[in-house]
């Protein structure tokens, strides 16, 4: 990547010194608007029909807009010549700013030092206001709905932040940014655009004319330590037994589907339910990105690749849950299954790949089961409804559904079996349901848990053959 690209600045230049002075009239320009009293609105919130309300006035600013200016002049030619990656960038930076920093003149006390100097560093090197919060491990999710409304998620529930972007440019330079160092770009023509993070953070950005109000950018936070067990248990999404049912299920090889709505912890789900697969199969997975993150060995990863700019040499998921069939699988988890890929997916499992593992964007189990059947038709093959219920019934062995309740916690709020079918209709019995009855304490979270409803699971079974069993009072009512 060019250095204009680091730098954020992807106009096209002549010369070293050219692509400088652009890039500190954009910053003195932007760090001027900053500084303005808050009455003043700025000509991009005109533009785009906001009012900015939320702008605090920030006493660094000018120190920032001097300190980086001096900067560039220092480092900068240098810079454009020699520097071509991104950790010699960071070296050069690291070792210029200090010595810059000391030579200001303002009235600086060791803290506010401390803080221009952290945010000169993410400004050139990473992603400006955004990059204390990706760095935060608390925050799970970073909207940014536009460059002065940012929103972050930390423990299930949606704060507003104080940091802003400059201006719409700093916040469309930021997106370049993250964009271009995964070869994709976004503008008028490609105004929505899919990429990740160095760190696997997933990125999505939206910019006009699709966004009617300006850029706006949804980063999921890939967490250093994904979830295990012990989390969702202290969360409260599953409790100590209901992981126990769990395990025994993917030991005794049953397809498990995992249901949920968009957010609702499917993929974190799947990630700790699979950390139950033992360790001597061959488990290969299939994923939109690959987000899974198994300990076992034998893992082999697949991952969707979107068409090319000319629309070509896309890989589907199907495709690729065709190909894994050819890898000699023991156990197949896909990411998610979408479109005629179901119907590939509901075969592997019908013919001697049991103990599949899949999420499926649902909201209810019996709603699961729906898509599924919809998503075999769109693989275009001309298939009564029937057999396609019948490879659905004998296909998915269990539904765990999630939901993200109004508390902000993420529970798995029903666990059913498919047991078969009767005429035309796919049967079903719930072996545990949320109890919602409990109700809401006085912060609004919920009192209940997941409840046995005391039916004997069918699939005790087929766990039997495997050699596993459960205690019996697991499925005892109301447990
Ligand atoms: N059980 C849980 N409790 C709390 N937070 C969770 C839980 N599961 C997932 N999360 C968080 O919720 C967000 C969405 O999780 P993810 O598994 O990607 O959802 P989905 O695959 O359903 O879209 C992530 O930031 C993740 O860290
Ligand atoms: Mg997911």
């Amino acid at each position: 990547m060019s250095l204009q690209d680091r730098l954020g600045q992807r106009t096209a230049a002549v010369n070293g010194a050219g692509v400088l002075t652009e890039r500190i009239a954009s910053i003195n320009e932007a760090s001027g608007a900053a500084s303005q009293p808050v009455s003043a609105v700025p000509v991009s919130a005109i533009q785009y029909g906001r009012r900015s309300t939320r702008r605090a006035y920030d006493p660094l600013a000018a120190v920032r807009k001097r300190v980086h200016q001096a900067l560039l002049e220092q480092l900068g030619p240098q810079l454009y010549d020699t520097v071509s990656d991104d950790a010699e960038l960071e070296r050069r930076v690291r070792d210029t700013l200090p010595e810059v920093l000391a030579k200001e003149e303002a009235n600086l006390t060791a803290a506010d030092r401390a803080t221009a100097y952290r945010q000169i560093l993410d400004e050139i090197l990473g992603h400006g206001p955004i990059e204390p919060l990706l760095r935060d491990s608390e925050i799970t999710e970073i909207m940014v709905n536009a460059w002065d409304r940012i929103y972050v998620e930390r423990f299930g529930r949606i704060h507003a932040v104080d940091a802003t972007f400059m201006d719409e440019t700093h916040l469309r330079r930021v997106i370049d940014k993250i964009v271009s160092r995964v070869g994709r770009r976004v503008d008028e023509s490609s105004p929505m655009v899919d990429a990740r993070l160095p760190d696997g953070s997933r990125v999505n950005a939206v910019v006009p004319p699709i966004s009617v109000d300006g850029a706006a950018l949804t980063i999921r936070k890939f967490s250093a330590e994904p979830f295990g067990v012990e989390d969702l248990i202290r969360f409260g999404t599953m409790s100590e037994r209901v992981a126990e049912v769990l395990r025994a299920c993917v030991q005794g090889r049953l397809d498990v589907l995992i249901s949920g709505g968009t957010g609702s912890g499917k993929t974190t789900l799947l990630n700790v339910v699979s950390s139950f697969l033992p360790s001597d199969e061959r488990i290969i997975t299939i994923e939109d990105s690959a987000e899974l993150r198994l300990a076992q060995e034998h893992v082999l990863r697949l991952e969707y690749r979107p068409p090319n700019i000319e629309g070509r040499g896309e890989v589907t998921i199907r495709d690729l849950v065709r190909n894994a069939l050819r890898m000699r699988p023991d156990r197949i988890v896909v990411g998610e299954v979408r479109d005629g890929a179901a119907l590939d997916m509901l075969q592997a499992m019908n013919t001697g790949h049991d103990g599949s593992l899949t999420t499926v964007h649902a909201n209810s189990p019996r709603d699961s089961l729906a898509r599924l059947e919809t998503m075999v038709l769109m693989a275009g093959m001309d298939l009564p409804v029937r057999a396609i219920r019948e490879q659905v019934a004998s296909a998915v062995d269990i539904v765990v559904q999630l939901t993200r309740l109004r508390d902000g916690t993420r529970r798995i709020t029903q666990i059913t079996e498919v047991t078969g079918m009767e005429g035309d209709v796919v049967t079903m019995q719930d072996l545990f349901t949320f109890d919602f009855r409990a109700g809401q304490d006085q912060y609004g979270r919920h009192q209940g848990a997941l409840v046995s409803t005391g039916l004997r699971p069918r699939f005790l079974d087929q766990l039997a053959d495997h050699g596993i069993s459960l205690p019996l009072e697991t499925f005892g009512r109301g447990m």
